[in-house]
């Protein structure tokens, strides 16, 4: 019975885990299940990935999805944006993101798959709160020189448009960047890397 029990258990996890993500995100999905065969819906909604459609995120802007109970910040950069993160990596911690956490397949200064799109989990690397969006160039309170970014109310840290921490601030790393990949131009999914990564 309890054998019985424990298969079909398993294998109803397997087939809702399945139906998130499609066949190719089974085993990535199953990960993070790993020794408890009966997770909890609501725990197996919080650990699922997500797709998020990203087709009216208007250039320079930002929404937010929500992945693991984490907030997961989506911003499509313009050429503008893309152009100051080169100018501002003496000023940064880590700009190659050599000590952050993001998968191995973004380019590590851009911390994106495509330049344009950047995906980040919107947690502080401080204390864990949540940074605010701060796209504006030169805006009164962060002063002349800043030009886009995130800025953190806990403790005043600061980061890039690419997440990347200012040097000397409260913050150690960079926000990290989730595992992600493309379903289509529009739709990510997060929470997985793709079949290439
Ligand atoms: S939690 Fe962000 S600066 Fe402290």
């Amino acid at each position: 019975m309890s054998n019985d029990g424990v298969n079909v258990g398993r294998r109803r996890f397997l087939v809702a885990a399945t139906s998130v993500v499609g066949a190719a995100g089974a085993v990535g999905a199953a990960v993070p299940f790993v020794g408890s065969w009966f997770p909890s819906a609501k725990a197996k909604a919080a650990g699922a990935p997500v797709k998020v459609n990203i087709a009216k995120v208007e250039p320079g802007q930002q929404m937010i999805a929500e992945w693991r109970g984490q907030p997961v910040f989506i911003v499509r950069r313009t050429e503008e944006i893309l152009a100051n993160l080169k100018k501002i990596e003496g000023q940064l911690a880590d700009p190659d993101s050599k000590q952050s956490d993001q998968p191995a397949y973004v380019n590590p200064e851009l911390r994106s798959i495509k330049p344009e799109i950047l995906l980040l989990i919107g947690i502080c690397t401080h204390l864990g709160c949540s940074p605010t969006f701060r796209p504006e160039v030169a805006p009164v309170d962060l002063g002349k020189d800043w030009v886009g970014g995130y800025f953190c109310p806990c403790h005043g840290s600061h980061y890039d448009l690419a997440g990347r921490v200012y040097k000397a601030q409260p913050a150690p790393l960079n926000l990290p960047v989730p595992p992600y990949y493309y379903e289509t131009d529009n739709i990510v999914v997060v929470g997985l890397d793709g079949e290439n990564a």
